[in-house]
């Protein structure tokens, strides 16, 4: 087997390196072995690590962080800013359907966000159609499963280059 090489990628013009937090919220922790023909097989952290190394590559950090706990979540978008976060990839479970509480806190602190679904939310029961997110997000990634997670860091980082705030 030939030995694999490590690839020196260039930074994207005009890219200052920006720290990127992907935010999960309930039952996440689950996936792997939750409704696997609706979230597939990938755990959690399978698809953390991946991100990761993405973000790498685009000359990024990433920092995960999951929670079934909505006061954590909204507490985790409240440090973002002050923790040098410059985008949130949020994922909020459930709370897509229900949570005021997290929109206020993300609207609060300014900070431009990718909405991410697994399953296609719109496909399923009528009250997952609703987000509480989606009319202030960037964009919602919907359907794609753990793909969605990567397709919106990449989506992140390009407006990042662009030096879009929002
Ligand atoms: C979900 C969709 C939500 O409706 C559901 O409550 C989840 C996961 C998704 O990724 O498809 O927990 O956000």
């Amino acid at each position: 087997m030939r030995p694999s090489r490590v690839l020196e990628r260039p930074r994207a013009d005009n890219n200052a390196m920006a720290r990127l937090l992907l935010l999960n919220g309930p039952n996440l922790n689950l996936l792997g072995t939750r409704e696997p023909g609706l979230y597939g097989q990938d755990t959690l952290d399978a698809i953390v690590t991946r991100c990761a190394a993405l973000a790498t590559e685009l000359g990024h950090e990433l920092v995960a962080r999951q929670s079934n706990a909505e006061h954590e979540l909204v507490d985790q978008v409240q440090q973002a800013k002050s923790q040098g976060v410059a985008f949130l990839i949020l994922n909020p479970g459930a709370f897509t359907h229900t949570s005021i509480a997290l929109r206020d806190a993300i609207l609060g602190v300014s900070l431009p966000f990718i909405e991410v679904h697994l399953s296609n939310v719109h496909a399923r029961e009528e009250f997952r159609r609703h987000s509480y997110f989606s009319d202030i997000a960037v964009g919602q990634v919907v359907g794609l499963g753990p793909l969605g997670y990567e397709l919106a860091l990449r989506a992140a980082a390009h407006r990042l280059a662009a030096g879009a705030t929002r």
